[in-house]
């Protein structure tokens, strides 16, 4: 993935402001992630990836997703259409559970 890739499909928020918000503000759990523009707290696809993200940054490694930005796109649709087309009864709670209760992305 390019810095300019939007990791937040949702709302628009590229690898490269989530890269700047993490060496900004060094947030000490990725739920804080959600601060840089509401990241992570649409549809939840990109909340794997974030943690993810923050992992790497806890460890001293560039943030980086090793996916192209078509594959990722693609299984995000996959995974909008497993939700359905209206809205996710309770997908409100799962933002707020999202950033505590999801594997790691596969990203290599
Ligand atoms: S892609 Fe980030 S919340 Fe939907």
């Amino acid at each position: 993935m390019l810095p300019d890739d939007e990791v937040c499909l949702c709302f628009h928020v590229s690898l490269r402001k989530i890269r700047n918000y993490l060496a900004r503000e060094n947030p000490s759990v990725p739920s804080l992630i959600s601060e840089c523009l509401s990241a992570g707290t649409g549809c939840m696809w990109c909340v794997p990836f974030l943690k993810h993200l923050h992992t790497l940054h806890q460890q001293g490694k560039e943030p980086d997703l090793r996916i192209s930005p078509e594959e990722y796109m693609r299984n995000r649709a996959t995974y909008r259409e497993s939700l359905g087309s209206s809205p996710v009864p309770g997908e409100s709670e799962r933002s707020s559970q999202a950033f505590t209760s999801d594997p790691p992305p596969h990203t290599d």
